[in-house]
């Protein structure tokens, strides 16, 4: 999938705050060998050094565009490669993912398989956007439907793999987590209307789609422009966003 980090960015405040939320759940230790999962731009990851004394960290991103980016942010303390987080080696003392696990299936077989790489007394934080069932992604859902999107698209539609608090704190449970945490929040952010709402989607969400259309990404893209109009006049506009929080110790 296309990352574009200056799309991405321009909501910078609005995304980095569940960030900041989700370290207030690490408890600091001295020396922590961290690995950040979804690094993404790297800056939000380089911030980790100033609350965690003594830590080294690695962040890994599938996306070379965020990569480069995140090149910036490197120093004697922090460093970023490519790396899937599917696909996670080492053992590590904290194990932080800020809006990223979303990206791969499979909940169910993933976090077990990422808990494991944790080392004793070690620590995982996980924020996950959990608002797949709101109005505007509905409509996204909706209109990848229509032609001539959906013949374009294979009939592909994302489905999320999000689990519902219930079901990771069972996962969490059975894995033999401590302090177990799990819970949402709802970011009530107002923007100024429906386009600034394109804009955020445009940087996340309309990705998978917007790759798969070639030529029809344009009309794709106005096409849930004026539906979401038609039902979203309000300006400015409530967009609220829900968010999922994790915090498991080994
Ligand atoms: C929404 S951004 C979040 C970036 C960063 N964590 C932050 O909070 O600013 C999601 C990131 O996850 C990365 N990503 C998606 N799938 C991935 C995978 N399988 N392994 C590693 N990174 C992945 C994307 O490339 C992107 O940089």
């Amino acid at each position: 999938m296309t990352w574009n980090p200056e799309l991405y960015n321009q909501f910078k405040a609005e995304r980095s705050q569940p960030f900041y939320d989700l370290v207030n759940l690490i408890e600091p230790r001295p020396n922590l060998k961290v690995i950040d999962l979804g690094s993404g731009t790297g800056e939000l990851t380089s911030t980790l050094v100033s609350v965690l004394p003594g830590c080294s960290v690695l962040g890994i991103d599938t996306s070379k565009e965020m990569l480069a980016k995140a090149e910036i942010f490197s120093n004697s303390q922090v460093r970023f490669e490519f790396g899937s987080q599917e696909n996670l080696a080492g053992q590590w003392d904290l194990i932080i993912s800020n809006a990223a696990l979303q990206w791969s299936d499979n909940h169910s077989n993933l976090f077990p398989k990422i808990f494991e790489h944790l080392n004793e007394n070690g620590q995982l934080v996980i924020q996950i956007p959990s608002n797949h069932n709101s109005r505007f992604h509905q409509v996204i859902r909706e209109v990848s439907q229509l032609e001539p999107f959906s013949t374009r698209l294979g009939g592909y539609t994302r489905t999320s793999p999000v689990l519902t608090i219930e079901e990771y704190t069972d996962l969490f449970y059975h894995l033999k987590a401590r302090d177990l945490l799990v819970f949402e929040k709802i970011y009530p952010h107002v923007l100024s209307d429906v386009d600034q709402v394109i804009q955020w989607l445009s940087g996340t969400a309309l990705l998978p789609y917007l790759d798969r259309l070639g030529e029809l990404k344009q009309e794709f893209v106005e096409s849930i422009r004026s539906s979401l109009h038609q039902s979203n006049p309000e300006k400015p506009l409530f967009y609220p966003f829900k968010r999922l929080f994790i915090s498991a110790k080994k």
